[in-house]
C-alpha cells in the first residue's frame, strides 16, 4: 500500500538518500559525465534535502519511505523514487498528490521541468497528461547547456479555494 504524507522533522537524511539513489540510477546513465559530476560534487541531494526537507512529501510503500516530492505553488520542483521501488506506483501516487494539493490551492494547472535526455521520465509524464510547452537550454552553471522541457497539465481547481 502506498501512503503519501508530509516529511517529518529530522527526515532530511531520508530525503537525501532517496534523491541520491534515484539520481545514481537515472541521471548517471543519460547526463554527460561532467554534468553528472558537477551535480554530485555540489552535493545537490544533500543541499536540496537540507534546504527544503520540511516541505517535501514522502511516499511510503508498505511503511518504507520509497519516494519524495516537492511542490512549490503549481510547480513540481522534485519527484524522486528510490530505485528499489521504481515501477510500483510510487511516482504516480506522488504526482497525483501534487495535483490534488495544487487543485485544492486553486491552481488551474501543474508545471514541471524535465531534462530532454530523461526519456523515461518524459514518457512517464506524457502518459499522465503532461505536455511539453517549450524546450530551452539551461543556464544554471551546474547544468548549463542541457536541454530542458517545461511541461504542464491542466487540472480542475477547487472552486472553494481562496487564492
Ligand atoms: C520517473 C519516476 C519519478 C517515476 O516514478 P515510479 O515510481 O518509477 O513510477 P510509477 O511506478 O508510478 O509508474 C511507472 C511508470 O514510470 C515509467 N518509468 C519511468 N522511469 C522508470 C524506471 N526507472 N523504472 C520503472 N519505471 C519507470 C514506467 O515506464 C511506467 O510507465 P507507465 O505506467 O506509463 O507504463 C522515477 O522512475 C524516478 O525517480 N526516476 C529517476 C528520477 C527522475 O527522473 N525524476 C524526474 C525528474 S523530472
Amino acid at each position: 500500500m502506498i501512503a503519501v504524507r508530509p516529511a517529518r522533522p529530522g527526515e532530511e537524511f531520508v530525503i537525501e538518500d532517496v534523491i541520491r539513489r534515484s539520481i545514481l540510477a537515472s541521471y548517471a546513465h543519460f547526463l554527460p559525465k561532467k554534468v553528472f559530476r558537477r551535480i554530485m560534487d555540489a552535493d545537490r541531494p544533500g543541499v536540496e534535502a537540507r534546504e527544503n526537507g520540511p516541505d517535501f512529501a514522502i511516499a511510503e510503500l508498505d511503511g518504507t519511505p520509497a519516494g519524495a516530492m516537492l511542490l512549490t505553488g503549481d510547480y513540481v520542483d522534485h519527484l524522486w523514487t528510490h530505485p528499489d521501488f521504481m515501477g510500483r506506483g510510487v511516482g504516480s501516487a506522488l504526482l497525483a498528490h501534487a495535483e490534488a494539493r495544487a487543485a485544492q490551492a486553486g491552481h488551474p494547472r501543474l508545471t514541471l521541468n524535465c531534462f530532454e535526455r530523461n526519456k523515461q521520465a518524459l514518457a512517464f509524464y506524457h502518459a499522465r497528461g503532461y505536455a511539453t510547452e517549450r524546450t530551452y537550454t539551461a543556464s544554471e552553471d551546474i547544468v548549463a547547456g542541457e536541454r530542458v522541457c517545461f511541461m504542464a497539465k491542466q487540472i480542475d481547481p477547487d472552486p472553494a479555494a481562496s487564492r
